[in-house]
């Protein structure tokens, strides 16, 4: 099984390019297959759960052509069948986007019930109620969950809690349906409004993406679109993490700095520097960073998915911080990992109080899901001594070349296969 090795203490110097967004990406693809017309998909980041998605498109007849790493062409003149049930779909949440694209175009969708990172009950019932609103039956049987309707009609939708996978399923089912659709307490996070940008970029009709209530007419037809995926906000704020963990000096290229400003705001109330510059964030931190409360909300609050990461942040900076996890109820199990390499941090229901230490120790640890799994990585990387890190199958469902970017900015980080090649790692670098 794949690991990642890492010998710690080497702060972060250099420059990292910033891929296109994975949660942006999931719905973009499956609602390219809305249309009987190409679709061309650019800046699409090439991790493990955009080719789950791909492929279950592929499964059902929808043509698939990479045209390079980041860009593929999609063809959905000839699907075959509305069913789609594969192991790995089960494995990733965003394949409920499949439910709205199909519900939407074909008024039939079978979909295997998603699963994705255990970091609490995440269920669907907002979605359920969604499509329901505008005229379909939904069944969940034997894990799987159907919707049909023979006409979907417009409908006002509000949601009893803000959802961004329930904002963009009712989104791509409401853009065919007849009639107006308004959902109100939508989800403002900048994927919601790529995807509606995307989608208006296809022919819908939607307004106020961004806000709180969405409004969207229904139209008789999607046409096919070029589109270029926003960049990764996640993805930046975990480099941006790194950077102030190790306390080094990082320019991130090819990012919107408004969608950081949560992020940003915070790294500079413990005590870095942020410089920004068009498409470019620079993170200086040249020193122990002090303690700060931080507190998950929807955007453009603090992203939950960047909770596990500041959280080993402030493990390593002076004082006592409070973070508290709003949006899911079992996002700390990560911390156990954390102090086995020396954290001093008590969970205590959704609230985690973190006295800070002065080093981790490196340890061999287990990425528990994707965000937690990349927090543990820059815990490794100003960890004293090694650190090896298994499970990395659920860091690259959602990060492009994690390894090899953090590499490029000074990080001793080996993604080995075998004992020998951990002990090699551990060799060349002993000395070092
Ligand atoms: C998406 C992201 C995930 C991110 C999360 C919050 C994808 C594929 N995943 O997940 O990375 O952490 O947004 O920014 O884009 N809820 C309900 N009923 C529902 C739907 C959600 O009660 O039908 C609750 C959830 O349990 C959670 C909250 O609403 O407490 C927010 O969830 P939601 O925004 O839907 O997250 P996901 O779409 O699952």
């Amino acid at each position: 099984m794949e690991k990642y090795v890492i010998k710690g203490g080497t702060p972060l110097f250099g420059e990292v390019e910033i891929g296109g967004a994975k949660n942006a990406a999931l719905a973009i693809l499956a609602a390219a297959m809305m249309t009987d017309e190409p679709v061309i998909i650019e800046n699409m980041p090439d991790e493990a759960d955009t080719g789950v998605i791909l492929e279950a498109m592929e499964g059902i007849g929808v043509e698939i052509r990479r045209l390079t790493r980041h860009s593929v062409r999609i063809g959905a003149a000839h699907v075959r069948d509305c069913t789609i049930d594969n192991e790995q779909v089960k494995k990733i949440r965003g394949s409920y986007y499949l439910i709205g694209a199909m519900l939407g175009r074909y008024r039939s969708a079978h979909v295997v019930l998603p699963g994705g990172c255990n970091i609490g009950l995440r269920p669907i019932d907002q979605h359920i109620k969604g499509f329901t609103a505008l005229g379909a039956r939904v069944s969940i049987e034997h894990g799987m969950i159907s919707a049909e309707a023979s006409r979907l009609t417009g409908s006002h939708i509000y949601l009893d809690v803000v959802s961004v996978g329930a904002t963009i399923n009712i989104m791509m089912a409401a853009a065919l349906a007849e009639g107006k659709t308004i959902i109100e307490n939508a989800a403002k996070e900048p994927h919601v409004v790529d995807f509606a940008n995307f989608l208006n970029s296809m022919g819908a009709n939607i307004k106020g993406a961004g806000t709180d209530v969405i409004r969207i007419r229904g139209v008789e037809r999607l046409h096919g679109a070029e589109y270029t995926i926003i960049p990764d906000q996640i993805e930046a704020g975990t480099f941006m993490m790194a950077a102030a963990a190790t306390k080094g000096d990082v320019t991130l290229r090819g990012v919107i700095p408004k969608h950081l400003e949560s992020i940003s705001a915070k790294l500079i109330e413990m005590g870095c520097q942020i410089r920004e510059m068009d498409d470019v964030v620079q993170v200086i931190a040249g020193r122990r960073l002090n303690h700060t409360h931080v507190k998950t909300l929807p955007y453009p609050g603090f992203p939950t998915d960047m909770q596990p990461q500041i959280t080993v942040a402030l493990g390593v900076a002076s004082g006592i911080s409070i973070v508290t996890e709003s949006i899911f109820e079992n996002r700390f199990k990560y911390v156990d990992e954390l102090t086995r390499m020396g954290a001093n941090i008590k969970v205590e229901g959704s609230t985690a109080i973190i006295e800070g230490v002065d080093r981790y120790t490196g340890a061999d640890i287990s990425a528990p899901d994707l965000r937690a799994g990349a927090a543990l990585v820059i815990a490794g990387l100003c960890a004293e001594g090694f650190t090896t890190i298994e499970d990395i199958r659920y860091i690259e469902r959602g990060y492009e070349d994690l390894d090899v970017k953090l590499r490029g900015l000074g990080a001793q980080i080996e993604r080995v296969d075998t004992e020998r090649a951990v002990q090699k790692f551990r060799l060349k670098h002993y000395a070092a």
